[in-house]
């Protein structure tokens, strides 16, 4: 029987078995390639730490985009704390942010929904007013967001019932998602007025 290759179901089947083969090891060299640029600590993301520190946002020419640059101390709600500290602090954040499903509505790193504002960079917000103030105004909102709203968008977060504490959980959080470098996103954000 002579029929053409491309006619023949074996080499299609061998060919697809190659293809998914080569794949395979193509995404595991990536997972191994992403991860230490991905882990806490690294370039890119900062250790839990530097909520300890001020987070600005400067214009890089090169990148043509605003990139995080960690400043000198500035301690979150005026306590320095330990890098075991600090974990257990933005660990939290992010658990009451998953719990309570935020992601319904907001997205994270560009992940959830479309409703509600991006919160990774929501730390610099200009809508808080300025640094000096910023703490106290996102307790206020997160624990009341219906009669503290931020924008005029015509939305409203609903009152989610979130304590103090939690709330400032969730800001530090907020803080240390705003120090990662994002390559820019989310685009056209414009950095709270650190001086201000
Ligand atoms: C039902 C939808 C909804 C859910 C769920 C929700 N939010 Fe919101 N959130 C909003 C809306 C709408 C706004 C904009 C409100 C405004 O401008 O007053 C907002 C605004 C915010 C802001 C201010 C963002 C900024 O910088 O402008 C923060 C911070 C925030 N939400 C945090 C949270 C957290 C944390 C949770 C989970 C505990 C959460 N939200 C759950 C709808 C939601």
């Amino acid at each position: 029987m002579t029929s053409k290759w491309w006619a023949n179901e074996e080499s299609w089947r061998k060919a697809a078995i190659w293809v998914t083969a080569f794949m395979l090891v193509v995404l595991i060299v990536l997972t191994f390639d992403t991860i230490p640029k991905i882990s806490v600590g690294s370039e890119r993301v900062p250790a839990y730490s530097v909520i300890n520190q001020r987070i600005d946002y400067v214009f890089n020419e090169q990148r043509n985009f605003q990139v995080p640059v960690i400043g000198t101390e500035q301690p979150l709600f005026g306590t320095i704390l330990n890098e075991d500290e600090a974990e257990a602090l933005v660990t939290w954040g992010k658990k009451i942010t998953q719990g309570r499903n935020c992601m319904n509505c907001h997205t994270l790193l560009g992940n959830g929904a479309y409703y509600a504002p991006d919160l990774t960079k929501s730390w610099l917000d200009p809508n808080w007013g300025d640094s000096s103030m910023r703490e106290a105004m996102m307790i206020r909102f997160l624990m009341d967001p219906p009669n503290n709203y931020m924008n005029d968008s015509g939305r409203k977060m609903p009152n989610m019932h979130i304590s103090e504490d939690e709330a400032k959980a969730v800001i530090a959080f907020l803080k240390w998602m705003s120090s990662i470098d994002t390559n820019g996103f989310p685009y056209n954000f414009k950095p709270i007025d650190q001086e201000g």
